[in-house]
């Protein structure tokens, strides 16, 4: 079967994101603080993890309903052993064209040349700073920036697709926007900012942290000319730019300030296994049950759809409205992002 399957306000089934651990080596503030992600805090127990077999299985009823991107994240996931032998099943699935990576980068030198042969096409990598002090601030882990920095070279010189993500908040790293886009231009490196989302109950968000776009990009301005640049495709999550005469490029993630609900086609699978329809929207459906049962692939299908069919999310639209409801939300790093 290949159906296009449509949620509620008409949005098609295109991404799967998939989380395939929930731990991670950093504890960025903004998304697993080390106060409430201590050494004692109880992470997933491996049996509860999905296992590679199961999000195969999982990730070809998925192809089957339209999706066409796959991309593993965390926590990090290159703390899963053996990620190329899940790559190498995924790629083979039927009607996925593109799979992707999001990790902090730290573990990419050991990987990449193998992260690539096994199908990976591209990986986005989590910076956000070149200053040393302020980068070990920020990932709470004492850690420089140059293990990221090599491993960026690594995924370079692999051949695989790189992208690197900023999270830009206010009062932390504002300092580094400007050198930020200098060295990724002259990387060839597309840079996407981030604007500083929500998520989860422990990031201690506050609208007042938050630098929008537009503001970035005034910022931008005074030192490059910009250009707007049309969306690949529907649904692309980044606003980009291009450096006037040039092929670089410059992204923004607009979460906060322009909202992109209305052509949202991303689903999200825990690594216990549970799908999430909305990044803010923590009510999961435990896919992990089901497929530990004596379900049918037929009748996992039809769960999937009766799902999406029913999907209504719009978190981001609703709270640039000023409408969103006392929901429960996820955790950044359970749901990867
Ligand atoms: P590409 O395929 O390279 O465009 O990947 P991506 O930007 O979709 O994925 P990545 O993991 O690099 O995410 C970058 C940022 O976009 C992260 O902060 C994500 O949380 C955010 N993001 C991705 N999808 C969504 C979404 O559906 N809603 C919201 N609010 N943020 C999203
Ligand atoms: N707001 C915006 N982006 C975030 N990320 C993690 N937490 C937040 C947050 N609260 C980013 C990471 C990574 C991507 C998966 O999400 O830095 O690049
Ligand atoms: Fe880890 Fe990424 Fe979360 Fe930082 S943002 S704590 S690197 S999962
Ligand atoms: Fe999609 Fe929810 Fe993000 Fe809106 S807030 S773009 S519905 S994940």
């Amino acid at each position: 079967m290949n159906s296009q399957i449509k949620d509620s306000l008409d949005r098609p089934l295109r991404d799967l994101r998939i989380s395939v651990i929930d731990r991670c080596n950093f504890r960025c503030q903004y998304c697993m603080p080390a106060e409430i992600f201590h050494e004692n805090f109880q992470f997933l127990p491996k049996s509860e993890l999905l296992s590679y077999e199961e999000i195969v299985r999982l990730s070809k009823i998925f192809a089957g309903l339209g999706v066409k991107k796959l991309r593993l994240t965390g926590g990090e996931p290159l703390l899963r052993r053996d990620l190329p032998t899940l790559i190498s099943n995924l790629v083979k699935i039927e009607g996925i064209e593109d799979i992707g990576l999001t990790t902090n980068g730290v573990f990419l030198k050991k990987h990449a040349e193998n992260l690539k042969e096994a199908g990976l096409q591209r990986v986005n990598i989590s910076l956000d700073s070149l200053d040393d002090d302020l980068f070990k601030k920020m990932n709470g882990r004492d850690i420089g920036i140059k293990p990221v920095i090599e491993g960026i070279a690594a995924a370079n010189e692999a051949g695989l697709g790189v992208k690197v993500n900023m999270v830009v908040k206010k009062e932390t790293n504002e300092s580094q926007i400007l050198p930020m886009a200098r060295f990724c231009k002259d990387e060839g490196i597309q840079l996407r900012y981030i604007e500083f989302m929500d998520v989860g109950h422990t990031n201690g968000w506050q609208l007042k942290n938050v630098i929008t776009k537009k503001e970035l990009l005034a910022m931008l301005q005074t030192e490059f000319d910009l250009e707007p640049v049309e969306e690949d495709y529907f649904g692309e999550v980044a606003k980009r730019f291009r450096y006037k005469g040039t092929t670089a490029e410059v992204g923004f993630i607009t979460s906060v300030s322009e909202s992109f609900c209305s052509s949202c086609t991303r689903a999200r699978l825990s690594a216990n296994g549970s799908l999430f329809t909305c990044l803010f929207n923590g009510k999961g459906h435990d896919l992990k049950s089901l497929l530990r049962s004596d379900m049918t692939d037929e009748e996992l299908t039809g769960f999937i759809i009766s799902l999406w069919n029913r999907r209504d999310d719009r978190y981001s639209d609703e709270r640039a409205a000023g409408t969103v409801k006392k929901q429960e939300k996820i955790e950044m790093s359970f749901i990867g992002g």
